[in-house]
């Protein structure tokens, strides 16, 4: 009998029919990846020889990272408890899907979002609840309040939004969160929130004293560009975060990649540099996008959204063949990442043209 031939096992039928995580495309050495909302400096000042100085390889890390967690704890002014370190912030999203819903549980969030929420739920065994992001591309939180219903365990906001760009306003999540049950669990996604320059944009970290349902998680993978050492970290409540560490594979998050987080933030004025020049480079080429006649919604994170529609693959191909590798989300739109100055210049060369051959009407392009 051929290994092909034996009767296959019995998996989750769910999990079987779950689409692969499909990564963004890597580039070739000619092109410039700008399909994963990477980081385009090199690791911040002292990072690389503090994770080098790491070298008890043949020891497991600290389970919880204590050092770091310190750190942040004293940055944001909450216990030491009140942080929990992942793997990524995927990772904590992971956790905290699991500890709070499971067969038969609900979970909410606007879409289209980071695509990673979808197989997180369904691996739970949950349910997802999808609310259409509005017209303008940002959540429609009224109508995400309106879809929490008694099987509703957790509602995740992401803001700025993946892929969009768009940023939840203060007022607007305040709004939401005084007609949030308060046994209901708030995941706040910030992962790009470095990035942010709209003062009305909400920040989680100081209001986690007002609502206890709440969690806020960050990452090291895109300001402050350690996206390959994979460290994030959750910010709320003890009792929420034990339920996370109780559902997280012990010990992956490894020594090197916790010196390295503890080092970044030691960097913080070059990281306020970096982040301040991809800022700029955003604002700049959102402009001129704008100026061509692209009708995008302004950016807050490091990317840009095309909402390309039935055009998507077309734009994306043409993009690659000018060798900007990008992220099609057929049939919405691209999300590109602003990346190296040499690769917006490219964008900027070919993008007049790319409206241009839009049809008449096209939500893409600017009405008149
Ligand atoms: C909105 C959002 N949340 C979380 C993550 C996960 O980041 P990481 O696991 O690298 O911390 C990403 C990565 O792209 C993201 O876009």
């Amino acid at each position: 009998m051929s290994l092909s031939d034996r009767p296959s096992v019995r998996l989750r039928p769910e999990i079987v029919a779950l689409p692969a995580y499909k990564q963004g495309k890597p580039a070739d050495a000619s092109a410039f990846k700008l399909s994963s909302n990477e980081n385009p400096f090199d690791p911040l000042p002292g990072v690389i020889a503090a994770a080098n100085a790491e070298t008890a390889y043949n020891r497991y890390p600290d389970a919880s990272a204590l050092a770091l967690r310190e750190r942040l704890a004293a940055t944001f002014s909450v216990d030491v408890d009140q942080v929990h370190v992942g793997s990524g912030s995927v990772a904590l999203l992971a956790q905290l899907i699991l500890a709070a819903a499971g067969p038969g549980d609900e979970v909410l969030y606007s879409w289209r979002s980071f695509e990673a929420y979808p197989s997180l739920v369904t691996v739970a065994g949950a349910t997802s609840v999808r609310v259409a992001n509005r017209p303008d591309h940002g959540h429609d939180l009224p109508e995400m309040a309106a879809a929490i219903g008694d099987n509703t365990r957790v509602v995740i906001v992401c803001s700025p939004n993946n892929p969009t760009g768009t940023v939840v306003t203060k007022d607007e999540f305040e709004a939401f969160m005084a007609v949030v049950p308060a046994d209901l669990l708030v995941i706040l996604d910030e992962a790009y929130i470095e990035f942010v320059t709209d003062a009305d944009a909400v920040a989680g970290p100081p209001l986690l004293e007002r609502y206890p349902n709440l969690v806020v998680l960050r990452t090291f993978s895109k300001a402050y560009g350690l996206a390959g050492l994979r460290v994030g970290y959750a910010l709320g409540p003890v009792e929420i975060l034990n339920a996370a560490r109780s559902t997280a594979i012990p010990l992956s998050v490894t020594a090197q990649a916790a010196a390295a987080a503890l080092a970044s933030l030691d960097a913080e004025k070059v990281l306020l540099d970096r982040v301040g020049i991809i800022a700029a480079r955003r604002d700049a080429t959102w402009q001129t996008l704008t100026a061509q006649g692209w009708n995008i919604p302004a950016p807050q994170g490091n990317f840009l959204w095309l909402p390309t529609g039935g055009e998507t693959t077309s734009v994306a191909e043409a993009l690659g063949e000018a060798g900007l590798v990008v992220r099609p989300f057929v049939p919405e739109g691209i999300r590109v990442s602003i990346g190296e100055e040499q690769s917006v210049a490219i964008l900027l060369s070919i993008s007049a043209d790319l409206v241009d051959a839009l049809p008449a009407g096209h939500p893409a392009r600017q009405i008149g």
